[in-house]
């Protein structure tokens, strides 16, 4: 009895912490510990915010704006938002669209918390970033895989074939996480025909949106057509375009009762966005800071060097457009532990940390983040040598 009493719920003993979060811990401690430790596993840049973000977080903590909010968040800040989507995404959105949450993660478990229905299948367009199936899961729904094209770009008849009559909406993450795959105008317009024709909600998370390296920029499903625009959910925030993860900022926009509901929700849960991170978002909105371009033209750099060294040493890496991840393929080096027992033996034998391609539902895959700087991107490439040299 005692131990029942112990135990959570069954829905959260069913969750496990987040692999990437995990990883990335795990690795930390090595170097801790003193190991000398190549962390690929990371999800976030490796550079300071902008100056602007920290002056004005600065302010916002010596002038006092660090109260409660309206649950939605700042009015300002809201304005801010649907003026920087509008132009960003080529709409018009208005301020009563956005919700200001505490993060991308935050806005997208609003969202589903607030649109779910028990049993409503979601979609989820592998390889999917980790915690969609958490999300959808808690909210009640059911997550449904739907497998790539071998390039991890959409595969149309597989995505019609998954779609059912408890189908309520297709989960979208261009620039991916984790294959960097960027999605053209014409894919998004096919899903859109989809979405239309089945009457589905398309889910959009837009968080890499400012992190595509060459090529069109990622065309948000909300930009398609007004049909596409009534029944797109996007979700954004700070954390990967501005180097603000540890500031917990993000937003979602959606039809007015949906935005509605997100922060009716959250004001019991969370209550307001916090404050002094309004204030820091607030502050590049409007004028994107210099320190943005250097880190995508960085990353640009970055991701050269890091997929012709993989290509070099013969793996099968699709040239990932956008986001901060390459994602290449290592069947041949797999035994029956699959990605997750090649990154252990990474992480042992050659203190290199990187992500398996299981956690995002594809096992032939592992991930590797070059938000970190070129000499260490070089060292990793030398360690994975010696390492797929020796198996
Ligand atoms: C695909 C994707 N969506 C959403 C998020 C959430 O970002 P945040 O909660 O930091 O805004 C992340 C973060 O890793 C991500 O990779």
């Amino acid at each position: 009895m005692a131990s029942q009493r112990l135990s959570p719920n069954k829905l959260v003993s069913a969750i496990s912490l987040s692999a990437t979060l995990a990883l990335d811990a795990r690795a930390k401690a090595l170097a801790a510990s003193g190991a000398d430790v190549v962390n690929m596993s990371v999800g976030e840049p490796d550079c300071d915010a902008p100056a602007a973000v920290q002056a004005a977080a600065c302010a916002a903590v010596r002038g006092g704006r660090v109260r409660y909010t309206p649950a939605a968040g700042r009015v300002e800040l809201r304005a801010a938002i649907a003026s920087h989507v509008s132009r960003t995404r080529g709409i018009e959105v208005t301020s009563e669209e956005v919700t200001v949450c505490h993060s991308g993660k935050h806005a997208l478990s609003g969202t589903l918390l607030t649109l779910i229905e028990p049993g409503d299948e979601v979609l989820l367009l592998l390889p999917a970033w980790i915690s969609y199936v958490e999300q959808v899961t808690y909210a009640g729904g059911t997550p449904i895989s739907v497998a790539p094209r071998r390039d991890c770009g959409p595969d149309f008849e597989a995505i019609a074939a998954a779609i059912g009559p408890r189908t309520r909406g297709i989960m979208l993450n261009s620039p991916s996480n984790p294959s960097g795959y960027v999605w053209s105008a014409a894919e998004i317009g096919e899903l859109a025909e989809l979405a239309r024709e089945r009457d589905l909600w398309l889910l959009s998370d837009e968080i890499y949106s400012r992190l595509v390296y060459e090529g069109e920029p990622s065309p948000s499903p909300a930009s398609i057509s007004d049909d596409a625009r009534g029944r797109t959910i996007i979700v954004d925030g700070a954390s990967k375009s501005y180097a603000m993860t540890g500031y917990r900022i993000g937003f979602v926009v959606a039809p007015e009762p949906i935005a509605a509901g997100v922060a009716r929700l959250h004001s019991h849960l969370t209550g307001s966005p916090n404050a002094v991170s309004q204030d820091a978002y607030l502050a590049v909105l409007e004028n994107e800071p210099p320190e943005v371009a250097e880190m995508v033209a960085e990353f640009a750099a970055r991701r050269t060097l890091l997929i012709d060294g993989l290509r070099e040493l013969g793996l099968e890496v699709p040239m990932p457009r956008g986001a901060f991840y390459a994602f290449p393929r290592m069947d041949a080096h797999l035994d029956e532990r699959g990605s997750v027992g090649l990154c252990e033996d990474l992480l042992e034998e050659q203190r290199l940390a990187t992500v398996p391609g299981a956690v995002f539902g594809l096992d032939q895959h592992i991930r590797l983040s070059y938000a970190l700087a070129r000499p260490a991107i070089e060292e990793a490439l030398a360690r994975l040598g010696t390492f797929l040299g020796a198996r």
